[in-house]
């Protein structure tokens, strides 16, 4: 048997079980996928430790997702990182291959990008988009969606430095992609947009929304990249102003999809578990 898990802390909430149970049964793939908390410190030790029970257990590891805190970690760990996962400098899939190396993708990117042209059906090529943060979520997500096409992105940040670093690194990747590229503070947010992404914490942080309403051009999809509780907020604040809104729901079950066509090169259905999830959470929010 092949065994895959999640390692996170915390990491019981994760419904990456769930997600990859069904798109094996969907695609017919003899797999197991399970979870494990790590402790803060040990996050290197409780993989190995994993994969040895696994092998005792007379079955192959092959690979496992990271949540926060440990994507860093995880890129430290890989052997190998894809490019994506070396710009965004955070790993949250490892395959462990068969010569002992360790790839290190990140799929967070992908999944957001996946979710937005596929299920929301909102292509970027030519859109306007206004990313909120410059922390691990943002880092995460900005290559891919460079990459899709948009035609301008400015990222804005509390700190602004921070997202200053975040748009120099990704530089040479927006040049490729003919994408105007800009870096501002929360307060010099000009402009509206076709898309908004919130990759901030401050929803969690009970801090409203940290940009002004006119940001939202009519039309505009506003997405989450939380869901839940967590999301709800910045939800309600671009439904309030018009837009489309959109919790991060999606996004999750893109990723989950990416990472399973990494181990099994097998492109799982992601929008009927999508659908199906969104039932179980009986969250009939997003269209
Ligand atoms: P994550 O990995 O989830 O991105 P992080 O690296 O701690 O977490 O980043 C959190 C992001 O949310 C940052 O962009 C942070 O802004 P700063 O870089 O200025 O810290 C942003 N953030 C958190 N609380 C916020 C608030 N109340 N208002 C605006 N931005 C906030």
């Amino acid at each position: 048997m092949d065994r895959y898990c999640v390692i996170g802390h915390p990491v019981e909430h994760s419904r990456s079980p769930w997600i990859h149970a069904r798109f094996a049964a969907l695609t017919g793939q003899a797999l197991d996928y399970g979870r494990r908390l790590a402790p803060l410190d040990g996050f290197a030790a409780s993989v190995q430790a994993w994969r040895d029970e696994v092998r005792e257990a007379g079955d192959r590891a092959g690979g496992c997702n990271i949540t926060v805190p440990f994507k860093f970690d995880a890129a430290a760990l890989a052997t190998d990182r894809t490019p994506r996962a070396e710009l965004a400098r955070a790993v949250n899939t490892l395959r462990f291959e068969a010569d002992g190396r360790i790839l290190g993708d990140n799929t967070d990117g992908a999944g957001l990008v996946n979710d937005i042209q596929g299920n929301a059906g909102r292509p970027l090529a030519g859109a306007d988009l206004l990313l909120i943060g410059a922390g691990g979520a943002s880092a995460g997500v900005l290559g891919p969606l460079l990459a899709a096409g948009v035609r301008r992105l400015v990222l804005c940040n509390r700190t602004e430095d921070k997202a200053r670093a975040l748009v120099d690194r990704h530089a040479a990747l927006a040049g490729a992609h003919g994408v105007a590229l800009q870096a501002c503070g929360l307060d010099a947010v000009a402009g509206d947009y076709d898309v908004v992404v919130n990759a901030t914490a401050s929803s969690l942080a009970g801090g409203g929304v940290p940009v002004p309403a006119r940001v939202l051009r009519p039309g505009a999809l506003a997405v989450d990249m939380m869901y839940g509780p967590a999301a709800a907020g910045f939800l309600a604040w671009a439904e309030a102003h018009g837009a489309q809104a959109r919790d991060g729901l999606g996004m999750l079950v893109e990723q989950a999809a990416e990472a399973f066509a990494l181990w099994r090169g097998v492109r799982p259905p992601a929008a009927r578990v999508l659908q199906e999830l969104r039932d179980l959470l009986n969250a009939p929010r997003r269209p």
